[in-house]
């Protein structure tokens, strides 16, 4: 997925041994359609050459205002107007303290002085060690440069370069990357609390085996990611899935449907919107045997009992509607056939006001899908795109049909 494509970022590395993240961190972005124009402080220069960057970038680096290159004799002005957006990662504790003061004696602070704050957004992943993060002195100095209008990405914990552990080294080249895609997309969910629930789900029948089913949880986390990355506060319900938690969303996990229902309900008790993509197990065993169920050795099978799991988005739909709020739910619907009809009468039947319907087998595990919106005006196909493609169409769809949103 090309997702900068069009998009001009000014990769300012500054003196940490994180700068090596840095290089990774300018190849996802070249790779994502971005153009990446680097500028390096001296001290940058000692961790890492920019030859490296140069050759990652495509394009040679900036590290002295005095560069002769630009025939007006300004790099911080051209290089600052160019931008659509400036990352300083690593951002050093001195680096900080020096934006902090508006100091401007060498190129990269000079530029960022420099930058027109209105439409050039400054991202800042700090790396120090866990006690230069601490201090006080540090702390003020990043509450001040998000007073002054930049956005601090936050640090990652762990083992340090220094041989300690804790707060402060940069955060992952994905997650950095993760956070400057997502600074481009549209706020449409700003100021909502947005609950989703993922995977499948898995019912015990003895402590070795379980009924479970295909869903990857792809699809929820998606839509996790896209509804943060759209400026809601995301609760994320994940049933027994190996995915990796979207950047910034709360996650809880649950493996039973039971534990589903308990946190989803939970959940939405303050939320706006609730969004259920996982695919619950419909039954669960009556009975759930303390010790691994053994063959009677005479060739007979179990007889096994089932009891139905109580519908989350039913129960939590229905709660909503008799307290007279204003939670808005979207179902979704995996069909393996007759995919308007069904989703249509789930939606009925379901009660709510948007229901997402898919053909399960031609999505499960899958990194792409296609969705069949269903709604009190009729149905629309979103094509077949990337899970996460069509999970910002969906929130943008969601967006549009928010009852607050539409007042405003
Ligand atoms: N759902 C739920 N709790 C359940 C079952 C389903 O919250 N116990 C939600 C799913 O997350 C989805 C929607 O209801 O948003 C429809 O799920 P689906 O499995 O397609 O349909 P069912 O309601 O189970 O109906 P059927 O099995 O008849 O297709």
């Amino acid at each position: 997925m090309q997702e900068l494509a069009g998009k001009h970022i000014v990769l300012g590395l500054t003196g940490g041994i994180a700068c090596y993240k840095s290089a990774e961190l300018c190849r996802l972005l070249v790779k994502a359609g971005a153009t990446v124009q680097v500028v390096m402080t001296e001290a940058a220069a000692q961790f890492i050459t920019p030859v490296t960057m140069q050759a990652l970038s495509g394009r040679r680096v900036y590290t002295s205002q005095w560069d002769a290159r630009e025939p007006n004799g300004m790099p911080h002005i051209n290089l600052s107007r160019e931008a659509d957006a400036i990352v300083l990662a690593p951002a050093s504790a001195d680096f900080i303290a020096r934006l902090v003061q508006g100091r401007s004696d060498e190129l990269l602070s000079l530029m960022c002085l420099a930058r027109p704050m209105e439409r050039v957004p400054l991202l800042i992943a700090p790396a120090m060690n866990r006690e230069m993060w601490s201090h006080p002195a540090t702390q003020r100095n990043l509450r001040q440069l998000d007073a002054d209008g930049a956005r601090v990405l936050g640090v990652g914990n762990g083992w340090q370069a220094c041989g300690e552990t804790g707060d402060g080294r940069m955060l992952e080249a994905v997650q950095l990357f993760e956070d400057i895609v997502a600074q481009f997309q549209p706020k449409v969910l700003a100021g909502e609390r947005i609950v989703v629930t993922a995977g499948p789900t898995f019912e015990a029948l003895d402590p070795i085996r379980g009924i479970t089913n295909h869903s990857s949880g792809k699809m929820g986390f998606a839509i996790a990611r896209a509804a943060r990355e759209a400026g809601a506060e995301v609760t994320l319900v994940a049933g027994p899935v190996h995915l990796p938690t979207p950047r910034n969303v709360r996650r809880v996990d649950v493996v039973s449907a039971a534990d589903m229902l308990q946190a989803t309900v939970l959940a939405c008790e303050d939320a706006s919107v609730f969004v259920a993509t996982a695919a619950v197990a419909d039954w669960r065993p009556a009975a759930h045997s303390e010790h691994k169920i053994k063959k009677d050795g005479g060739g007979k099978a179990p007889s096994l009992q089932f009891v139905e799991n109580e519908d989350i988005l039913l129960t939590v739909a229905k709660g909503a509607r008799a307290q007279g709020g204003q939670l808005f739910c979207v179902g979704f619907a995996a069909e393996s056939e007759n995919l308007v009809e069904h989703a249509k009468a789930k939606r009925a039947r379901k009660g709510i006001p948007l229901l997402v319907g898919n053909i399960g087998p031609l999505t499960f595990g899958q990194d792409d899908n296609s969705l069949l919106l269903v709604d009190a005006d009729g149905v629309r196909e979103l094509p077949r795109a990337p899970k996460l493609t069509l999970a910002r169409e969906l929130v943008a769809e969601i967006a549009a049909r928010l009852p607050s949103r539409s007042r405003r």
